[in-house]
Formats: structure tokens, sequence, C-alpha cells
């Protein structure tokens, strides 16, 4: 749903930026002198320009860079939009940080004037829009395929424990099995933890850093040394079934030689993450994965 909403409006950026920029354009070309847009008196202020001697005496150049940067260039977003392409999504963004960049420069040379203003609002919103599709994108297509794992075992002394909500921190975990040829569980709890109402009711427990009740209460951890936990970052902690978990099997856990894998979305791991589990257990390695626009990041 995100994801069909924000290609819309970013269809919606790309289109009529670029509509604009061939209209605008045209009409410099058709009148050099910036009469048809009743810019002449505009011109003035490009002198500040570099080789405003050569370019900018008339409106030939700023024509033609305006149909280039922001006319074209919508228009290839727009058609790699239409076919639902991921590189639409990247340049649908990058031409909303272009449409920025080429209006601080108006601002900057111009005094100031609504048209500017507005324009300046656009791009940012179109930049917002790309970045938020970008990532909806990146989401929805974000592949986990079980068959993929084949190296997980039923009889190994390395247990791989995740909780996800979404496929993210599962496929890191079936990864890191997979690697190790060891086994792998699943931690559930009974808590709201799908769709957009689970997400808040998540945030409420990550907020307060409390423990979600675990349905898994009776695993037999005496035959594992090794065991990984993967957890997704809550509000700047461990997930809150996870936090259930290893309050749970703390005692169990102390004994063994235990790996943190966190998976977050922003680029870093919050420090007060290592913090907090090492008040449970001992932690004998941390690692940190990024799911930023989707992507595992080592
Ligand atoms: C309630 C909630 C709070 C979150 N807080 C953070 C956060 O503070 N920092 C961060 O980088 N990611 C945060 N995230 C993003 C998740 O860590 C990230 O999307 C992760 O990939 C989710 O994994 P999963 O889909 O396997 O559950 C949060 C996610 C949820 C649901």
């Amino acid at each position: 749903m995100r994801l069909k909403v924000t290609r819309i409006l970013l269809l919606f950026w790309t289109i009529f930026i670029g509509v604009g920029a061939y209209i605008g354009g045209i009409c410099m070309l058709i009148k050099p002198d910036g009469s048809l847009l009743q810019m002449q008196a505009m011109l003035p202020y490009f002198q500040v320009l570099p080789f405003s001697d050569i370019l900018f005496q008339d409106y030939i150049f700023s024509g033609i860079m305006l149909i280039i940067v922001n006319g074209i260039s919508n228009t290839i977003a727009t058609y790699f939009l239409f076919r639902n392409k991921k590189i639409g999504y990247i340049l649908g963004t990058i031409f909303g940080f272009t449409l920025i960049l080429w209006i601080i420069i108006q601002l900057v040379i111009f005094p100031p004037n609504l048209l500017d203003t507005l324009y300046f609002i656009f791009g940012i919103l179109q930049f917002i829009t790309g970045y938020i599709a970008l990532v909806s994108f990146n989401q929805e297509y974000f592949i986990f395929n079980k068959e993929d794992y084949c190296n997980i075992k039923a009889l190994s002394d390395t247990l791989v424990v995740y909780f996800s909500r979404k496929k993210y921190t599962k496929k890191i975990a079936y990864q890191k099995a997979n690697e190790l040829e060891s086994e792998i569980l699943e931690i559930t709890t009974n808590e709201r933890t799908k769709g957009d109402l689970g997400f808040w009711w998540c945030g409420r427990f990550g907020m307060h850093n409390w423990e979600m009740d675990i349905n898994e209460k009776n695993i037999n951890l005496d035959k594992y040394k090794n065991i990984i936990i993967v957890t997704p970052i809550w509000v700047f902690k461990m997930a809150s079934p996870i936090r259930g978990f290893v309050d749970f099997y703390k005692e169990k856990l102390s004994t063994k030689n235990i790996t943190v894998i966190f998976n977050h979305f922003n680029p870093w791991l919050p420090k007060g993450a290592i913090k907090e589990i090492k008040n449970y257990i001992p932690v004998n390695n941390i690692e940190s994965k990024t799911t930023m626009l989707g992507h595992i990041f080592k």
C-alpha cells in the first residue's frame, strides 16, 4: 500500500516537474530575451554567475539546461517508474535533490519570490517521496527463500535464535545458520507484532524497554555450546521478544559462547543495545547489520 501511494506521488512529481521544465525551457528558446515568461527583468541577476558574459546574455543556455536537468531527467525517471524499475525510484529521488540544488542557486541570485519558494518546497517533497518510495520498493521486493539455506542442520552444537517481524532478521539468521551449518529457532510471541498496528505496539514495548512474553519456554539449551542471537533493533535496544528470551534463559545462556547479531535500519548500531544485552548475559561477539534500503550490509 505504501509503495503504491508513494509510487503514484513520485510519478506525479516527476511528470509535473518534467513537464514544467519543458514548458519553461521551450518558452526560453522561443523568446531568448525571456519575454514569453516575463523574465526579462531577471536576466541581470544571472551576471554574478561564472561565464555569464558567454552563457547568460539571454535565456538560451538556461532553457537548454532546464530541459536537460529537470525535463529529460524527470522523463527518464517517469519512464522507469511506469515500468516499476528500481532505477526509476533512485532517479526520482536524485532529481528531487537536483531540483533543490537548482532552486538554491536561484534563491541566492534572485530577490525573494514565490515561485522559487514553491519549487524549493516541491524539490523537498519530490526528494522525500522518492526516498520513501525507494525504501518501500526495496522492502517489497526483499526476497527470502528457505530453499537457499540447505546447510541448516537438525543436530549441531550451535543454535541460531532469532525474532523477526518481517523477513530481514530472518534472512540474516538463516544466512548465519547456513554458514555455520547450525540449528535454527524462531522466537514467537502472542503479542501483536504484525502489520502497521503491530509496529506501534512493538514501539510501545520498545520505548519502555519491556519484554514480550515468548512461546518457546521449553527449549533444551543444554546440548548447545554456541548460541547466536539475532535480533532487530527496536527503539535503540534489542527487540522485546528477544529481551523476553534472554531474560527467561539467562542462567543457561551464561554458560554458553554467545554471539549477538543486531539488525537495524539506521546505518549505525546504538551502543546502548550492546550495554543492555550484556546486563542480561555475557556476550563474546557482537555483529551488526543494517537493512537500510532492504539490503544487508556487513
Ligand atoms: C518498533 C520498532 C522500532 C525500531 N527502532 C529502530 C531503531 O531505533 N533504530 C533502527 O535502526 N531501526 C529500528 N527499527 C527498524 C528495525 O530494526 C529494522 O527494520 C529491522 O530490519 C527489522 O527486522 P525484521 O523485519 O526482521 O523484524 C525499528 C523497528 C520497529 C518495528
